[in-house]
């Protein structure tokens, strides 16, 4: 359960019955359609674009789809949830991802940092995800599982490697395991939420050391911001093979409309997806500039980014409606950046996180203003990296105690971990 593996999902949006309230509001939020049957609100997700086709023929088939199920939190959702989702999805058809209510999350792990909403946003907004259930147990019960299994529809339900157990003791997944319904995914991405807190609370020390030292219009000393990050560092090591397993590797069609939009894409959250959706519905193939990390930190400060070049294009590849990401996109977008990728539209979000009025510099968006291929879009959310980055900060001792306990058992996982082999 540290791994937060034990739940995650999209298509539908299933809700139960006591939280009524929130499957409208979340309605609103995803845009999806709802319909109602025995108090259960059902949300289909539109099948996007070039996947529809695919989908609809492959119900078609006489041949029974298969249907996995698998739960977590997905707080602070990072790319190692959407790795161990896309897992998850080739052990079957359709992939149902169970979403750990707010109260649940409380009781057994303490607050969120994120809200169901959120939660659900990023995890529907995942290309893995046929359907979610809001407000999951946080164990699975006997009840809930044949739940699963008889109103759902699941053949087997999946969980990471680590142990799960019930307040009893006992394993969480014995029942699904006895009846030969349990399948299992190796834990191998080297990162964690637990890790992501300490970086971010660890930038946060940054920041107050910095102050502390009257520097602030002076830059900090590079080689002691990265010191102090290398306490946080992350232990991902990215492979051309992850990157290559999320990747649509699909370009534009012939005439395809092709839609731009860059950033830093930090602590991918659910204002990215929902600008991410509105970028592609532009268009037909949706191209995103992933800043360097160079570019990030001259732009929003040393202590930034959080995650790195390769985690944060991780997080963007996962999201179902980007098709293609440049791997470190330079801050300008240029006419050769236009030509090279065919840009019909560049987009950017309102609601940004760097702020040009703190650097006196050209606007980076001033080739596609003066070609009339320039649109600033509505941002639907108002959450940004650094307002997530502050509900932690604002929680300080509550997650900085959550995080040594949790840490010790990260430790443990990384002295004990053994080479395991994928696929
Ligand atoms: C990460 O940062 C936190 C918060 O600053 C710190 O307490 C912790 O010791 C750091 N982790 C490591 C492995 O140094
Ligand atoms: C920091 O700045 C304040 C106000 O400008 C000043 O009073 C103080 O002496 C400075 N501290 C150091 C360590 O330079
Ligand atoms: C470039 O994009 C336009 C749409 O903006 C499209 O009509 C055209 O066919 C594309 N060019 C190529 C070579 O695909
Ligand atoms: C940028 O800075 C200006 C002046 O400091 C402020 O008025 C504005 O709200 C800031 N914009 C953003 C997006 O933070």
């Amino acid at each position: 359960m540290e791994y937060d593996s034990n739940s995650w999902i999209w298509d539908g949006v299933y809700y139960y019955p006591h939280f009524v309230g929130g499957l409208m509001l979340t309605a609103a939020l995803l845009g999806v359609s709802t319909s109602y049957f025995g108090g259960i609100g059902v949300f289909s997700l539109p099948h996007l674009w070039s996947d529809s086709g695919i989908f609809h023929k492959k119900k078609s088939e006489k041949k029974k789809r298969v249907r996995v199920y698998m739960d977590g939190c997905f707080d602070l959702m990072h790319f190692g949830h959407a790795n161990a989702l896309r897992q998850a999805k080739a052990l079957g058809d359709e992939l149902v991802v169970g979403v750990v209510s707010d109260e649940e999350i409380v009781a057994n792990k303490g607050p969120p940092v994120l809200s169901m909403e959120e939660r659900l946003a990023l995890v529907s907004g995942l290309k893995w995800v046929d359907e979610v259930i809001a407000n999951a147990p946080y164990a699975i019960t006997e009840q809930f599982m044949n739940r699963l299994f008889t109103e759902h529809k699941i053949d087997y339900i999946i969980h990471g490697d680590d142990p799960c157990l019930l307040p009893d003791g006992t394993d969480a997944y014995a029942l699904a395991k006895k009846v030969g319904r349990y399948k299992q995914i190796k834990r191998t991405e080297g990162v964690s939420s637990t890790d992501i807190v300490g970086r971010i609370l660890s930038s946060m020390d940054d920041i107050k050391a910095h102050e502390y030292c009257n520097g602030t219009s002076l830059p900090v000393n590079p080689q002691k911001a990265i010191q102090s990050k290398s306490a946080n560092i992350s232990q991902f090591l990215p492979t051309s093979r992850r990157i290559v397993q999320f990747s649509n590797c699909k370009g534009p069609g012939p005439n395809a409309r092709v839609v731009y939009i860059d950033g830093a894409f930090d602590l991918f959250h659910a204002g990215h997806v929902e600008i991410l959706k509105k970028g592609k519905q532009l268009g037909d193939f949706l191209l995103v500039g992933v800043h360097t990390d160079q570019i990030v930190s001259e732009h929003r400060g040393n202590h930034h980014p959080i995650m790195n070049l390769h985690e944060r294009c991780l997080s963007v590849l996962a999201c179902r409606y980007v098709d293609e990401v440049i791997i470190g996109a330079p801050w300008e977008v240029t006419k050769d950046v236009i030509t090279t990728f065919n840009i019909s539209l560049v987009v950017r979000g309102t609601i940004a996180e760097t702020n040009s009025s703190l650097i006196d510099e050209t606007d980076p968006y001033a080739v596609p203003k003066s070609m009339g291929i320039f649109q600033l879009l509505e941002s639907p959310k108002s959450i940004t990296t650094t307002s997530v980055a502050q509900r932690i900060v604002a929680n300080h001792d509550a997650y900085t105690k959550r995080n040594a306990k949790k840490a010790v058992s990260e430790q443990k996982y990384y002295k004990e971990k053994k080479f395991v082999s994928e696929d």
